[in-house]
This record gives C-alpha cells, sequence and structure tokens, in this order.
C-alpha cells in the first residue's frame, strides 16, 4: 500500500537529511537474522544495521525519506518500500528482528496501537523489537498544540507523543518486555542545560 504525502514529505524536500549524528548502538542480533526498520527516515539507523547485519528491509511513509536512504552507502541491498507502518506489507512472522526508532510517536493513539499490532504480526516467534521514542521527561515535552494528551504539534504540523515507560510496555503487551528504561542526557541551548530523554524498549516474542 502506498501512503499519503505528509508533512514529512516536505520537510524532508526542503531539508534533505534531518536526521545525521551518530546512531545509537546497536543490539546485538543473530548473524542471519531477518531485520525490518519501520519508519527508516534518511537512513541514519538503517546504514548502520546494514553495516552489521545482510537481511534487511525498510520501509517509510514518505518517498521522499526512502529516496534519500535509498543513498546511503550500504544500502544497495536493502528491500526498501514506501508504506505507512499501520499496514505493513510482509507476511507474519516474516522477521526476526524490527526496529522502530523515533516513530510511533509520531502517530496519534490509534495509530500506534495499529503499528503495535502489525509489528507484533510480522514478528517471528523468538523476535526482538527495539523501540525507541521521546519521554515524557524530554525539554520538548509540553511545547506546542496538545492534540491528545501529552501529544503536541508543533510547526508543520508533526505530532509528537511523549512516552512514559509503563505506557510503552502496555504498547506492545503480546510481547514480553526484556527490559524498558528510560535514556536521560543534557542538551544545552542557548546558553541553558536541558533535559533530553527517551523511552528504550526491548520486547521479545514468545516462542
Ligand atoms: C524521526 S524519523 C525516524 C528516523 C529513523 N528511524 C532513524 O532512526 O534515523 C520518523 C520517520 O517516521 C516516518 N513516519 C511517520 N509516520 C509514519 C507511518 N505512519 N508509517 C511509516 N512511516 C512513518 C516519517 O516519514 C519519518 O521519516
Amino acid at each position: 500500500m502506498t501512503a499519503q504525502p505528509s508533512p514529512w514529505d516536505e520537510d524532508y524536500r526542503r531539508r534533505g537529511n534531518l536526521w545525521g549524528g551518530a546512531p545509537a548502538p546497536l543490539p546485538e542480533i543473530p548473524a542471519g537474522a531477518a531485520v525490518l526498520e519501520v519508519g527508516c527516515g534518511n537512513g541514519k539507523t538503517l546504514e548502520a544495521i546494514a553495516r552489521r547485519y545482510p537481511r534487511v528491509a525498510a520501509i517509510d511513509s514518505s518517498p521522499e525519506a526512502v529516496a534519500l536512504a535509498r543513498r546511503r552507502p550500504g544500502t544497495a541491498e536493502i528491500g526498501f518500500a514506501v508504506a505507512d507502518a499501520r499496514h505493513l506489507p510482509f507476511r507474519d512472522a516474516a522477521f526476526d528482528a524490527v526496529f522502530l526508532v523515533h516513530v510511533a510517536g509520531h502517530l496519534p493513539a490509534q495509530g500506534r496501537k495499529a503499528v503495535a499490532a502489525e509489528v507484533v504480526r510480522v514478528l517471528g516467534p523468538g523476535g526482538t523489537l527495539f523501540f525507541r521514542s521521546f519521554s515524557v521527561e524530554d525539554m520538548r515535552a509540553g511545547k506546542g498544540t496538545e492534540t491528545e494528551p501529552w501529544t503536541f504539534r508543533r510547526g508543520g504540523g508533526i505530532i509528537t507523543h511523549y512516552f512514559t515507560e509503563d505506557e510503552a510496555a502496555e504498547l506492545f503487551s503480546p510481547l514480553v518486555a526484556v527490559s524498558v528504561r528510560t535514556h536521560r542526557w543534557r542538551m544545552r541551548v542557548r546558553g541553558e542545560d536541558l533535559p533530553r530523554a527517551e523511552v528504550e524498549g526491548v520486547f521479545r516474542r514468545e516462542g
């Protein structure tokens, strides 16, 4: 299924690679694992995944993002698709590992539930989900127009939902939570030392 154009497209078209810098350290996954990144953006995390794992697929609803990700070094073998995370174009149990990095937080509550259900569906028995999204402790939580509880729209129309650890564990609750924790760091903005925080979860589908 081809997704509708979104404010993301506009952003990628105007600003190119929105996400730079070093990706978060990758977890250990068995060498031959089939890996999916949902919402790959311009390929920051994906490039690191592809360097370590040969069997990789990636989707994003933004054609602009997919075009940028395709240009990253080492991504020639990746099976890319422009697709909506709420309707993944893969068969049941197709993957051993799924990465969902700063994507679920950009959907409203119903959308987050749909993405979670799709991730559970495409993970095989024993498969692992690696999840990251901003936390309610992040400096940006509360900024913008609140569209749903802990969900804020800022300039450009993109929404961000801020998670608690319990909420993340509940969202993926058909999966077993291996670890759910908050990763905190500080960021200096115009002379002020501000808190950044994201919820990081590892979830396993029981075999
Ligand atoms: C913050 S970026 C993700 C960055 C990427 N995962 C990384 O680690 O570098 C969020 C991405 O989610 C995508 N996205 C938002 N809603 C989506 C949906 N319903 N289905 C698929 N992708 C979506 C956007 O197009 C955007 O590229």
